[in-house]
């Protein structure tokens, strides 16, 4: 089971200013926050620093895929910064998971460490085409057990597949779901999505909700209703 607040809200900006005027206005009792590739490229790593200073839980989400050393190296930068999660490509292979996670044994308050199993914008002709065997479903599925057999603590998956790997995987592996819509809001350019309280009720320990909090004319009033959303669904 995963204490503390169970939707990370992604900042998909470009601009500092921005970041700073939604985080203002979050807490982070409700919320951890997630700084991509985008932000990261602009802003580096002294706003990470910073959102961390300011009590956020943050998931720096890189997805590093190189040779084992550079990874491991890039793992411990992230500890560093003291983020909360962070992740890399389990495409990458047995001995650059395994390296990632050793390099985080020896950190005072290691982050948890996940893996992207297949792009989600990768389709069955994508895969082929890259040369790996079988569905886009069972290079899921096998990429998440090599994550698990190597000691990392979850995966990043799309909504529809968190109940296969919550039952093949166990409790304790650690499922962040994208492609989160509330009922009744937008579907932007997400397709298959699912709401909060049906990701959760599939296994999801995690939800990463973007637009419909940050594109939101109030944010925490959005935040606030997926809350009362999860809640009211709630068996307990
Ligand atoms: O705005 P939205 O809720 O669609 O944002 C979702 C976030 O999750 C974005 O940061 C996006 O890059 C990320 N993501 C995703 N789908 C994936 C993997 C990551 O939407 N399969």
């Amino acid at each position: 089971m995963s204490a503390g607040p169970r939707i990370i809200v992604a900042l998909d900006f470009a601009e500092v200013e921005r970041v700073y005027a939604l985080v203002s206005r979050l807490d982070p009792k409700r919320c951890r926050l997630k700084v991509g590739k985008e932000l990261f490229t602009h802003a580096g790593p002294a706003m990470v620093s910073e959102l961390c200073a300011r009590g956020f839980d943050i998931f720096l989400d890189l997805k590093f895929h190189d040779i084992p050393n550079t990874v491991a190296r890039a793992c411990q930068a992230a500890a560093g910064l003291g983020v909360w999660m962070v992740n890399v490509h389990a495409s990458g292979g047995r001995k650059m998971l395994e390296a990632a996670r050793a390099a985080l044994l020896d950190v005072q308050r290691p982050p948890l460490l996940v893996a992207v199993t297949v792009l989600t914008s990768l389709d069955a002709q994508d895969i082929k085409e890259i040369g790996w065997q079988g569905s886009v479903e069972e290079n899921v599925l096998r990429l998440a057990e090599l994550a698990a057999h190597s000691g990392l603590n979850g995966v990043v998956c799309s909504p529809r597949e968190v109940a296969i790997l919550r039952a093949s995987l166990g409790a304790d592996f650690q499922l962040v779901t994208p492609g989160i819509r509330p009922a009744g809001t937008g579907m932007n350019d997400q397709s298959r999505t699912l709401t909060p309280r049906q990701a959760l009720d599939a296994g999801a320990n995690y939800l990463v909700i973007g637009r419909p909090i940050t594109a939101a004319d109030d944010p925490l009033a959005a935040l606030t209703a997926i809350e009362v959303e999860i809640s009211a669904g709630s068996a307990g």
